[in-house]
């Protein structure tokens, strides 16, 4: 078998089910979303009409699955899918595509053939509920074609999360009614730098985009009939800089700020006034009224503290209030937002920055700095959604060399994602069971384009979907599933990193990167976190 991710159990049966013009397609009602994306993927590649009636392909409800959980059976005579939910029916859908040829993920016809899948059991169920995949859509702009196109990709490998980071220094992608200028001012900047920030190069081309509230509302109900949630980040207290120059009344200086055109930690982090508090509070209102899904993040990553420590007002609140220092500011400043959204009845997650000032209660914390942020954010008895950047960044390189498209980080290869293990050694059971699950993340400062998105998360994406997915896990294996899949790949038209490396086309000779080994990025990490108490 060649599916991806490995199901939890299958057996291959005798013979072949042969899909003919008469072959029918009938779904319970509670389960009729997935079999509608079913019946278009098939029809659109296949031709075949896939006609509403009984026999040949059926979806049948079954109690007693778990939620993600599906059963697929292939006789020569029928197909069977059964699920408890949405979910696992369309699992076993996405299942079924796998078992056909490869040309059954074009998006039309490519000419006549026979249309036939092995006669097989499958028993088949996730591992971790929580399989993300975050995409920086505040670096560089993902137009929002192709952020559905993403969410078919993910969908296709049973992840269902998509982290949207939608507001950095660098850029504002989220229509905010009652803050037009956000968008207006803070969805675009004057360059961006080419490469690494050490070489100090520009590319002097204005960059831009933002998603408007119909774009995100199509967005999520694209998602949601892949069962994909959709996860916004309004990050916060730093990574501010957009929404600081669209509302220089937000920021903590006299001068006015633009849009920022540098890549790295920004000194500039919003002010800790009432009326900051106010205005956040305004926009995570309106994010709750587009978003449905429990989570929303608030972010809490990589905020100096210096314009802080030299503010009178911030100064100010930290006496008034007790505070023993800025790390403590920012935990009073964020549970504001935290207990609002709690309040709610949503959660709030944020970057594992915050345990620097105490975890606010009710938080799920996004631990992106090791092992060490996991395990004491489960000990601690906040649930975690683990992404180490070492491990699951996938904007770092993928292999040695300089042909890389602008490398940075240490390598991250193929194998060693699909080995990746979210949970930590050293936890009680108790604590083990607060790990959610996983994601891995797109950060975009160097990846300007889809194209380079692509190259970027296949197959690597792939790998991570297996890791989440499947418990027994065999990397020689998957590379022999992987040489199939890649024909998957090929039909949606996704530009992967071929094993042999970059293709000229995909190389970035303009766009210098910045290689480091595992050594310098642990020590870096040991250095981050060396502040953290015990
Ligand atoms: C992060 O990588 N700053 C979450």
């Amino acid at each position: 078998m060649t599916l991806i991710p490995a199901p939890s159990r299958c057996a291959p049966g005798q013979g072949l089910f042969t899909f003919t013009a008469a072959t029918p397609l009938t779904a319970d009602p509670v389960l009729a979303r997935a079999a509608a994306w079913l019946r278009h993927a098939l029809t659109s590649a296949t031709g075949l009409p896939l006609l509403e009636g009984p026999g040949g392909v059926e979806i049948r409800h079954t109690v007693g699955l778990g939620p993600e959980e599906y059963r697929l059976t292939a006789t020569t005579e029928s197909v069977l899918i059964e699920a408890s939910a949405q979910a696992g029916a369309f699992y076993g859908a996405q299942t079924l595509r796998q078992l056909l040829d490869p040309a059954a993920f074009r998006a039309g016809r490519t000419g006549d053939r026979t249309w036939s899948i092995p006669a097989i059991e499958i028993a088949d169920a996730p591992t971790y509920g929580w399989r993300g995949c975050l995409i920086d859509v505040a670096r560089h702009f993902l137009p929002k074609n192709d952020l559905l196109r993403y969410i078919d990709l993910l969908a296709a490998h049973k992840l269902n999360v998509l982290h949207l980071h939608l507001t950095d220094d660098q850029g504002w992608r989220l229509e905010i009614r009652k803050y037009p200028k956000l968008t207006e001012v803070g969805a675009w900047r004057r360059e961006s730098p080419l490469g690494a920030r050490r070489h100090r190069l520009f590319d002097g081309r204005p960059h831009g985009g933002f998603y408007s509230q119909d774009d995100i509302r199509e967005i999520v109900s694209y998602a949601a009939d892949r069962s994909v949630t959709v996860l916004p980040e309004i990050d916060l207290p730093g990574h501010t800089q957009a929404a600081i120059a669209a509302y220089p009344e937000l920021g903590n200086l006299d001068v006015p700020l633009g849009v920022r055109t540098e890549w790295g930690v920004g000194e500039n982090v919003i002010n800790v006034s009432d009326e900051t508090i106010a205005f956040f509070t305004d926009v995570l209102d309106e994010v709750l009224e587009l978003f449905p899904g429990e989570y929303i993040c608030v972010g809490g990553d990589e905020t100096p503290k210096t314009q802080w420590n030299e503010s009178l007002p911030a100064k100010e609140r930290m006496r008034e209030l007790g505070l023993r220092d800025a790390d403590e500011l920012q935990t009073w400043l964020m549970r504001h937002f935290t207990d609002y959204l709690l309040a709610r009845g949503r959660k709030p997650l944020g970057w594992d920055e915050l345990l620097e000032g105490g975890l606010p209660p009710g938080l799920t914390v996004g631990a992106w700095r090791g092992d060490r942020c996991t395990s004491m954010a489960a000990r601690a008895g906040h649930d975690v959604v683990v992404s180490p950047f070492a491990e699951t960044y996938l904007d770092f390189r993928q292999a040695e060399g300089d042909q890389e498209p602008v490398p940075i980080g240490s390598v991250t290869s193929l194998r060693a994602v699909h080995a990746f293990d979210p949970v930590p050694h050293g936890l009680t059971g108790q604590e083990r069971s607060r790990i959610l699950g996983a994601q891995a993340a797109l950060w975009t400062e160097h990846i300007d384009s889809p194209r380079l998105l692509d190259y970027m998360a296949f197959p690597r994406l792939a790998a991570f979907a297996e890791a989440m997915w499947s418990d027994e896990r065999d990397f020689e294996d998957f590379l022999v599933r992987l040489a199939v899949h890649e024909k998957r790949l090929d039909a949606l038209g996704v530009e992967y990193r071929p094993a042999t490396g970059p293709h000229p086309w995909q190389r970035r000779p303009d766009a210098p990167g910045h290689p480091r080994t595992r050594a310098e990025i642990d020590s870096e990490l040991a250095d981050w976190t060396s502040n953290l108490r015990p």
